[in-house]
């Protein structure tokens, strides 16, 4: 275990909202880590602080104190343009609520990543047949999310977060808007391409057959890990 390379680090990691003269602990003092290939599942009730740390920890919001780490390039200090360009690069994003956005199409909004970093132009090419393909969308490229049904729209979203091969993966509730089948496809997609890549997978979900596929859950209440559980499970390959 301790062999493993840490991809994802926070470090006293604090996010405070302030509500009229009330300071909310929104994420109180998180220390975690999480490994190359692992699929972490954050579980908790509502309020409990789940997006903001994943949010923090992929770049999208700036910590009140602490610091988040990836691949050991800490996050938390890099100036916006840059930051911007390791996102693209190497933070794949899924919301629950898929934030396409609407005058793109399928395609367009699956190519945004492309744009945000300094890749060739073409290197994308390949993964995104493959991606096309297994997530059913060929025919729907030149649709508009407004003509997709929930399950489409959440497959481009997914598409979208792993255009570049991102090295590490953050979904919020990514299957929360879907019934149980396309919840579990959606599921299977992504542990796919996790482990043919490598990723590492950070997911917020509510969803307890969910949590329990991921190799560790952290529990979280009032802005806190309040604990952390391995589910031991039989490989069989
Ligand atoms: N922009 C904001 N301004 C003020 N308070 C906020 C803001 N965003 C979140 N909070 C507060 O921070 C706390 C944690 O919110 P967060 O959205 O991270 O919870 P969550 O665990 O994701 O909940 P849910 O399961 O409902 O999505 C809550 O008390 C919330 O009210
Ligand atoms: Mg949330």
């Amino acid at each position: 275990m301790e062999d493993r390379r840490v991809v994802v680090e926070t470090v006293d990691l604090l996010r405070q909202y302030k509500q009229y003269d009330e300071v909310v602990n929104a994420v109180n003092r998180v220390n975690l880590r999480v490994y190359e290939g692992e699929f972490v599942a954050i579980i908790g009730s509502s309020g409990s602080g789940k997006s903001t740390l994943l949010h923090l920890m992929a770049g999208l919001d700036k910590p009140s104190a602490g610091k988040v780490t990836i691949r050991g390039r800490e996050i938390t200090s890099m100036p916006n343009d840059e930051l911007a360009r390791f996102r693209g690069n190497h933070i794949g994003m899924v919301f629950q609520s898929h934030n396409l956005i609407p005058q793109f199409t399928a395609l367009e909004n699956i190519l945004v990543p492309t744009l945000m970093c300094n890749k060739e132009d073409t290197s994308y090419e390949e993964n995104l047949k493959k991606l096309v393909a297994s997530l059913g969308l060929g025919d729907r490229l030149h649709h508009l999310p407004s003509e997709l049904s929930g399950g489409q729209m959440q497959r481009v979203a997914i598409a979208r977060a792993l255009i570049n091969l991102p090295l590490v993966v953050f979904a919020d509730e990514p299957t929360g808007n879907l019934d149980r089948e396309n919840a579990d496809e959606v599921l299977d997609l992504l542990l796919q391409t996790k482990d043919l890549l490598g990723q590492t997978l950070i997911m917020v979900t509510h969803d307890m057959a969910i949590a329990e596929r991921a190799d560790r859950v952290f529990r979280m209440d009032n802005g806190q890990i309040i604990s952390s559980k391995v589910n031991n499970r039989e490989k069989t390959e």
